[in-house]
């Protein structure tokens, strides 16, 4: 799978912002049709997206479309219009503010329509965004809604609106959470997504970080989501995106510590519990290891001669 660290949010209506995504360093690329785009402006962002779906250099980045919710007037329209304009091009489609499975179900049988009409030969992803209490009670079934779901995303602002919480800074986007709540206000919500998603082979990102200005307060809430299994962070800015990446990629120093773990295993020829430089490392240990091993090689960080080692 390609990587999924950084996934920049792009207003679909400002087709200049467009061309400079595509030029970024964002492994995914979202072309927002919703709370970005002003309500008068829906249908030439529709009209935007398509045109620099099919004509930006997107080069080799995950390219994805987040539609309207189904409950307003622009969802459906969303879909059918961008896949079967520029289906070719869409790597996937965010569907925001999902409740139920349902919501799953009514996009996965759209994508299907449109793709034996249209005789697409790749598979369109969906993205579910977790940002309603409701969603969050359903996320287990969500999950396990359809073969064409690849991602759970949590959407900060809005599930804090949902479940009434107090609005803590002036964008809402996860700035300024451990003044109100100390450690991480949004431990239990992001939890429960990453292991539901988990559960089901999905991946897992978070929310975007609303002080675009803040480097610090970004690498602090990115390295909170690492630490808790996500694999990548929603970026509003292109300014977000480098800190993002390095965040969610195995330092030089992950690395050396996984290389010196998998040494040992091997050298222990499968013993349960050993003693490294002081240390109890046991399988459990060697699987953390592995899987960081193997991410640095899919980043090309090391050399895929040695995986799987
Ligand atoms: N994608 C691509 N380019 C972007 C961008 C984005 N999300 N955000 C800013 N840029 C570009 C600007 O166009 C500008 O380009 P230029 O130097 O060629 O003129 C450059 O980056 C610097 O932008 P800056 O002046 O610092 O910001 P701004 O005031 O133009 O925009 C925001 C600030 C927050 C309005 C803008 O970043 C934005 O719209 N972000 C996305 C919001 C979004 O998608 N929300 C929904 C998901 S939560
Ligand atoms: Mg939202």
């Amino acid at each position: 799978m390609k990587p999924n660290r950084s996934i920049l949010s792009v207003p679909g209506h400002k087709a200049k912002m467009h061309a400079k995504a595509a030029e970024s360093q964002a492994d995914v690329i979202m072309l927002d049709l919703e709370d970005s785009v002003p309500i008068d402006a829906k249908a030439t962002a529709r009209d935007q997206v398509v045109a620099s779906l099919q004509n930006c250099d997107w080069q080799a980045k995950t390219v994805s479309v987040r539609i309207n919710a189904l409950d307003t007037p622009f969802g459906y329209r969303d879909v059918l219009t961008i896949v079967e304009a520029a289906g070719q091009r869409v790597d996937t489609v965010v569907v925001p503010k999902v409740n139920h499975p349902g919501d799953i179900h009514f996009v996965d049988r759209l994508l299907n329509g449109i793709v034996l009409n249209k005789k697409f030969t790749q598979q369109i992803k969906i993205e579910a965004s977790i940002e309603t209490a409701r969603g969050l009670e359903q996320v287990t079934t969500i999950a396990g809604s359809s073969s064409r779901l690849k991602t759970l995303v949590f959407g900060v602002a809005d599930y804090a609106a949902s479940i009434g919480a107090r609005l803590a800074s002036l964008s809402g986007h996860g700035e300024n959470e451990d003044a109100v709540y100390p450690g991480h206000r949004w431990h239990y919500t992001l939890s429960r997504i990453v292991t539901a998603a988990k559960a089901h082979g999905l991946l897992a990102i978070d929310a975007p970080y609303g002080d675009f200005k803040d480097t610090h307060g970004l690498t602090h809430a990115a390295r909170m989501a690492c630490a808790l299994g996500c694999d990548g962070k929603w970026a509003i800015h292109p300014n977000q995106i480098a800190g993002i990446n390095e965040v969610f990629s195995p330092s030089a120093e992950d690395i050396a510590r996984a290389e010196t773990i998998l040494k040992a295993n091997a050298g222990a020829q499968g013993n349960g519990a050993i003693a490294v430089n002081g240390r109890m490392i046991d399988q459990a240990t060697v699987r953390l290891a592995q899987q960081l091993y193997d991410q640095a090689v899919h980043l090309r960080l090391v050399d895929n001669s040695k995986s799987k080692s």
